[in-house]
């Protein structure tokens, strides 16, 4: 046995390290193949919900639960809050007897399997906030008991699951479970998301899922339970393998997108078109991976996730330049866009205070409706503290809500000929396919193009169109 000291609490947990199979740890195994174990999963949102019906078509008893009541309701009256996944999702569970949605959470002691899928969004100053996992780690904590698995699959930095969310839990633990030895009694694990809402040619079940646990029964347990509903699942040896390679995979994007966002700035006073520069180089078979500019960058994700290694890699004594270069240059990205809407709009002798300007896209990317970190907030703020009138349009989104940094209380504006028609400026910041882009480029004055979203109307629209 190996007992770890943690940073947060006084208390010492245990992880076996031996990787023998205790009574415990045959029978949840034993309840996971014959489909007995009950499955809890916490959050109900992008991640959660879709997971739990995965594992739910495996032949899983699940039980969902959520700190947000209105989910629970729609759950139960069949309304769909996450329209990307489709109608039949809601209305599979909520028709279900093997499943049910609650805001109960001293239920968590029935589950066998605890699944957490909660937000991992940064705090005032960039740093990580752990708030939501230690919170439910508190919750489940309370009910805590022997057989037991735990698994954490919020995007976080390394060894969060060990020094974070495990010395909560016990630390809440009823007397009698304090003293449950990781591997034998009780089992944690770490596996990470890799959910794209919007994507069409994979799922939950598709995406091959990661997991490592705190010990070698955590693994082995964990990833029996997704076997239940994902067809590909990958064991690595520890949960920081895990948590790091989540990491991994969302930096190489953020830091990607900023290296083909500066060559879009050369380029362009190059009088060179990036994306077509983009899709020559794609042609090499080996060795190139396509990234495509944008007006910056958006969703729960990108944006966020790098900060949560830089802000441990300090905590190590250690910088992460590459990471913070590429968040600078992502970053500027809406002031740059703004700047060649200008230079556009003065090519047209208008100045950009007092000019009327269409924003094309609220949601951070195509088909979906969420707005989460979307650059076109922060791109219509630009506009306006610049004198613009600004309006936008998303089929996907008829009014705005309150985002992290944004309140604009706006409502999608119809396109039609005459609409288009009455703005000096037209900013496709996000290129959903149910846009009409003919129309677009047929009736628009001015159209500044952040997507190549305009890219079949460019001998049409001549000096009316800018890319930017
Ligand atoms: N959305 C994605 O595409 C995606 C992809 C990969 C990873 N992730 C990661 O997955 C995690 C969840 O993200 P999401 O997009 O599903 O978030 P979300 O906001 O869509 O869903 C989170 C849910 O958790 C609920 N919640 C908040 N606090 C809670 C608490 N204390 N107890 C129980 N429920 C609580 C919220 O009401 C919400 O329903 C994050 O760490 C995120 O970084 C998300």
């Amino acid at each position: 046995m190996t007992a770890y000291p943690t940073s947060t609490t006084s208390r010492d947990y245990t992880v076996s390290q031996t990787a023998t199979c205790s009574d415990t740890f045959i029978g949840l195994q034993a309840k996971i193949a014959d489909n007995t174990a009950v499955v809890g999963v916490i959050g109900l949102g992008y991640v959660g919900l879709p997971l739990a019906h995965a594992l739910h078509n495996g032949g899983m008893k699940a039980i969902g639960f959520d700190v947000d009541a209105r989910k629970i309701e729609a759950i139960a009256s069949k309304q769909n809050y996450l329209r990307h996944l489709g109608d039949e999702m809601i209305e599979s569970l909520s028709d279900s007897d093997r499943f049910e949605a609650t805001t109960e959470f001293d239920r968590l002691g029935e589950c066998d399997v605890i699944i957490i899928a909660v937000p991992t969004p940064l705090g005032r100053h960039q740093e990580p906030d752990l708030s939501y996992i230690t919170d439910t780690a508190e919750r489940i904590g309370r009910t805590l008991r022997p057989g037991q698995l735990v698994i954490l699959e919020s995007t976080t930095y390394p060894r969060t699951t060990r020094d974070e969310m495990l010395p909560v839990m016990i630390e809440h633990a009823p007397a009698a479970s304090k003293d449950l030895v990781v591997g034998e009694d009780l089992f944690v694990a770490f596996s990470p998301e890799r959910e794209d809402p919007g994507r069409k040619d994979h799922s939950t079940s598709t995406i091959p899922k990661l997991v490592g646990g705190l010990e070698a029964n955590s693994t082995s347990l964990a990833a029996a339970v997704y076997r239940k509903g994902i067809t590909d699942v990958v064991e690595v040896a520890t949960a920081e393998i895990a948590e790091s390679a989540k990491l991994l995979e969302n930096i190489f994007r953020a830091v990607n997108i900023a290296l083909v966002n500066e060559m879009k700035t050369v380029l362009t006073e190059m009088d060179i078109d990036v994306w077509e520069v983009v899709r020559a180089a794609s042609t090499k078979p080996f060795g190139f991976m396509p990234f495509f500019p944008g007006p910056g960058l958006g969703g729960h994700c990108i944006p966020i996730d790098p900060f949560y290694l830089t802000w441990k890699a300090k905590e190590v004594g250690c910088s992460t330049r590459f990471i913070e270069l590429a968040g600078q240059v992502n970053t500027a990205m809406p002031e740059y866009v703004v700047d060649r809407v200008a230079g556009a709009l003065n090519e047209h002798a208008k100045p950009i205070k007092g000019s009327s300007i269409l924003v094309m896209g609220l949601a951070y990317k195509p088909d979906v409706d969420d707005t989460r970190e979307s650059p076109s907030f922060e791109l219509i703020k630009i506009l306006e503290d610049r004198g613009a009138n600004v309006e936008y349009s998303d089929p996907h989104i008829p009014e705005t809500t309150r985002v992290r940094r944004h309140d604009l209380e706006m409502k999608s504006v119809d396109l039609t000929p005459e609409s288009i028609a009455s703005f000096d400026c037209i900013l496709v910041s996000t290129n959903h396919a149910a846009f009409d882009y003919a129309m677009v480029a047929e009736h628009a004055v001015l159209v500044v193009d952040t997507r190549d979203a305009m890219r079949d109307h460019h001998g049409a629209m001549g000096d009316r169109l800018v890319l930017a």
